[in-house]
């Protein structure tokens, strides 16, 4: 089944509602017209009834006692536009004004019990195409015999009137609704045309081009911010495909220089007979290159689950003191290789922390190895690690080159190296810091650096500490 559209739903209910508003306030109003018309025409009826009633008493009252009066009403009753009738109190017809023309119902039971009960009642007939009200008063003063006299008059000017107005109302609402749904399309289609817009545009980004923006000139505050937004989400999902176009190159290029020098070695050691040196030489060449592969791989295989999974992330509270004094020992032996000096600032008193162990030595190791191998033979390198609150804050200080204002911002990025050509006797291919900064990031720590140009660096990771 089709949906339907918003456009249509909107101004069907917006007009249904209208409708409905419109047609019941029409009704009362016109029920209350209707009322106060009929009103003012009984109140007259009764006040002739009353009076006529009064006269038709008198006169039976002198002529002992008759039931069966005759109608004698003054010329100025009998030829106005109103009929009379007698009835007696069984409610049969006992006479009618001279000059009626018309054939009026007889009155009938239950109106002659609901003249009992009130001693008026009014209801409208048709006789002969004409509307009439008919208006009967009961008068008792014969005792219980009495007699009824009823008033025809013609309405049929009210009826028309009423009528008239029943038509205009009709044909008012039926506009009124007509140019409601008509504008309501209108501004609906005004409302969506910015979303149907923004339809077009996502139909035509494709992972080949990603620069179609939506335009926000002349959209509404509300349908700005959806625009805008929009565009934000595809800046932020180009950035993000431009940034797997490059990581997945980087990948390709970090795997591809090992592949070929293992490939280069064993092809020119097999063009002839050679010694077993030449062959052991070759096949530890072949075994750094693929320690080298593995390495890669299993930097991003990390580096995806820092990202994507660290639910499957082990982690447990442990000692960080007695942890960092171990790193130190093994940066003191890093260090000593190099003539590098190492001091380091590690209070007594355990700090506990809730984290992942292998990971957090990871961060730390990835550190303490870009100081010494950036930092030359004589120079020193400083550990300092303080509680501050609730977070533990070490530092990691260099005597190094220092880092450029430049290139700060960049350390932290996937494959970024100073100079590419020079690291590539020493390890690492420029995915450590990323790495240590995922890592911090899991513990939900972070990483900053300070450095200056022939300077050295200072590198402080802050990681919470647990709640006891
Ligand atoms: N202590 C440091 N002193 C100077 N430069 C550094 C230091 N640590 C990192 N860098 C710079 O940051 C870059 C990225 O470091 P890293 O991600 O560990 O990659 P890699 O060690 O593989 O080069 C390094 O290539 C280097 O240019
Ligand atoms: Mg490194």
């Amino acid at each position: 089944m089709r949906a339907l559209s918003i456009k249509f739903e909107v101004t069907v209910l917006y007009v249904l509602i209208l409708g409905v508003i419109l047609v019941g306030y029409r009704f009362f109003t016109h029920r209350d017209l209707s009322n106060r018309l009929y009103h003012s025409i009984d109140r007259r009826m009764r006040l002739t009834g009353d009076e006529l009633g009064r006269r038709i008493g008198a006169l039976v009252n002198t002529e002992g006692g008759r039931h069966n009066t005759a109608l004698d009403l003054p010329d100025e009753y009998l030829l106005g536009p109103d009929c009379y009738r007698l009835f007696n109190a069984k409610g049969e017809l006992i006479e009618q004004s001279k000059f009626c023309k018309y054939n009026f119902p007889p009155l009938l039971k239950k109106e002659l019990k609901k003249l009992q009960n009130s001693k008026y009642f009014f209801h409208n007939v048709v006789v002969s195409g004409h509307h009439f009200r008919l208006g009967s008063i009961l008068f008792s003063s014969l005792g219980a015999q009495g007699y009824i006299l009823q008033i025809c008059r013609q309405i049929d000017d009210v009826v028309a009137l009423l009528h008239r107005r029943i038509y205009v109302s009709a044909g008012s609402i039926l506009l009124i609704l007509l140019v409601v749904h008509l504008l309501g399309r209108l501004l609906v289609r005004r409302i969506l045309g910015p979303v149907l817009n923004v339809a077009r545009v996502a139909k035509t980004i494709s992972a080949k081009d990603m620069s179609a923006r939506v335009s926000v000139l002349n959209l509404e505050a509300e349908m700005m911010y959806l625009a805008n937004s929009f565009n934000q989400m595809l800046a932020s999902i180009e950035k993000s495909f431009e940034y797997v176009k490059e990581f997945s190159s980087s990948i390709g290029h970090e795997l591809k220089t090992p592949l070929a020098i293992i490939k280069g070695e064993t092809e020119v050691v097999l063009r002839k007979k050679r010694r077993v040196e030449e062959y052991r030489r070759v096949l530890r060449v072949n075994l750094e290159e693929t320690n080298r592969m593995i390495h890669i791989v299993e930097d991003l295989i990390l580096l995806t689950k820092l990202d994507y999974r660290p639910s499957t992330i082990y982690k447990e509270p442990f000692d960080f003191i007695k942890f960092f004094t171990e790193i130190w020992q093994r940066a003191q032996m890093l260090a000593s290789h190099k003539k590098i000096s190492l001091s380091a600032t590690i209070p007594r008193t355990p700090i506990t922390i809730q984290g992942n162990k292998l990971h957090l030595n990871r961060l730390f190791m990835n550190i303490i190895q870009n100081a010494v191998k950036f930092t030359p033979s004589g120079g020193s390198i400083t550990l300092a690690v303080h509680p501050e609150g609730q977070t533990v804050k070490i530092s990691i200080s260099d005597t190094g080159p220092g880092i450029s204002a430049d290139d700060l911002p960049r350390i932290f990025q996937r494959f970024f190296q100073k100079d590419k050509f020079k690291s590539r006797s020493g390890q690492g291919i420029g995915l450590g810091l990323s790495i240590a900064k995922s890592i911090a990031q899991f513990h939900k720590g972070q990483i900053e650096v300070k450095s200056k140009l022939g300077e050295g660096s200072t590198f402080t990771v802050l990681l919470p500490t647990a709640h006891s």
